[in-house]
């Protein structure tokens, strides 16, 4: 029976140029890069300038996507971009790159599941392309995480960077390819454990809540460290199983890049040899949504992956949210 599935025709990303690194964190903050890089991995990250907002982060990387898989953006019938920073609360950061890559055809919407946005995306990207809604998908994990950064917490503000990965969607009918088996899971209970206070309708912006610095990230790294560990590896193992593969068979794993240490404990608990864990982290931080399409878009461009790799996404964040997604490139 002929099946057709949904797969990755293209790949695009984007960082800013300007770069921080643990040095210039050591003349901001109490630490030093000895204690970052034993702790999370990370050497430096890319961040926005003042007038770079997320859609910013964005249309570079769909436009480069949309290069690299042929498309015009005018083809696209739909833009899900999933981010924790929007350009504005409303409307949408995708109608933004909507207007900016010229794509006058496409449904444009956010997917708001923080740093498992990209595979969320992915997700209804699928759905949209199942269901014969769309015939082509663009699907964008974009963030400026420095901007709700609180630059005087030493425990989260060396963990985060901005920049943008993106994928172009179609269906093929070509045996054992595309997205073999997706995942998706949340648990709303534990939402305070790493959260934004402000600036929603729970509490809007005020004096006092930027006096508070409560328009920034608030996080209990430990928590989250723990239960990464364990749902990551869940989903993941789930994914394998529902596609019929083990850990040992994959290509390249891609786990959301927040820190080396829950990356390479999560490679562990599925059998994934270390060196068949994608790391960019190193390099970029924890981008949010825009980790794990980052990464994918530079192993594809540096020629570690391509037609035929058997790959694994992986993500966790804040909700918490988490999914994971075998592929067939
Ligand atoms: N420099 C120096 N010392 C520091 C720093 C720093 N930047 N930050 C914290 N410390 C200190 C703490 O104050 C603490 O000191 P104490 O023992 O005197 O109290 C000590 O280092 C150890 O702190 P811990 O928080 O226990 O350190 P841990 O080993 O847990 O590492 C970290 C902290 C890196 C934040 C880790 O918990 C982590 O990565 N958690 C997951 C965070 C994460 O990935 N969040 C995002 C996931 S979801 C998403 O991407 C949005």
């Amino acid at each position: 029976m002929n099946k057709q599935r949904v797969y990755i025709r293209g790949t695009g990303s984007y960082a800013p140029e300007k770069i921080l690194t643990n040095a210039d964190l050591e003349k901001m903050v109490d630490t030093t890069d000895e204690w970052i890089v034993t702790r999370s991995g990370i050497r430096e990250r890319h961040i926005s300038s003042d007038d770079q907002a997320t859609s910013d982060m964005a249309s570079p990387a769909a436009l480069r996507a949309c290069e690299a898989a042929g498309v015009e953006p005018k083809d696209l019938d739909a833009i899900v971009v999933g981010t924790a920073t929007s350009d504005r609360l409303f409307p949408s950061t995708a109608v933004v790159v909507q207007a900016n890559i010229g794509a006058v055809n496409a449904a444009a919407f956010d997917v708001s599941a923080a740093c498992s946005g990209f595979i969320y995306g992915l997700s209804v990207g699928k759905a949209l392309l199942h269901d014969g809604q769309a015939k082509t998908v663009l699907v964008i994990g974009a963030e400026t995480l420095t901007k709700v950064t609180d630059w005087t917490d030493r425990s989260s503000c060396v963990l985060f960077g901005d920049g943008s990965g993106a994928v172009v969607l179609q269906m093929t009918d070509e045996e054992d390819r595309g997205i073999l088996s997706l995942n998706t899971g949340s648990d709303g209970r534990l939402q305070e454990l790493l959260f934004q206070p402000a600036g929603g309708s729970r509490m809007p912006a005020s004096h006092e809540t930027v006096d508070r610095r409560l328009h920034t990230i608030k996080m209990e790294g430990r928590e989250v460290y723990k239960h990464a560990v364990t749902c990551m590896s869940e989903a993941a193992q789930k994914a394998l199983d529902d596609a019929g593969y083990a850990g040992p068979d994959l290509d390249w794993l891609f786990p959301h890049q927040a820190n080396i240490r829950i990356m390479e404990a999560v490679a562990k608990r599925i059998r994934v040899p270390r060196e068949r864990v994608f790391v960019n982290l190193d390099r970029y931080g924890n981008t949010s949504a825009a980790s794990i399409p980052i990464a994918l878009d530079e192993a594809v461009r540096g020629g570690h992956c391509g037609p035929g790799s058997l790959i694994e996404l992986v993500a966790f964040g804040a909700g918490f949210t988490w999914a994971a997604a075998m592929v067939r490139l």
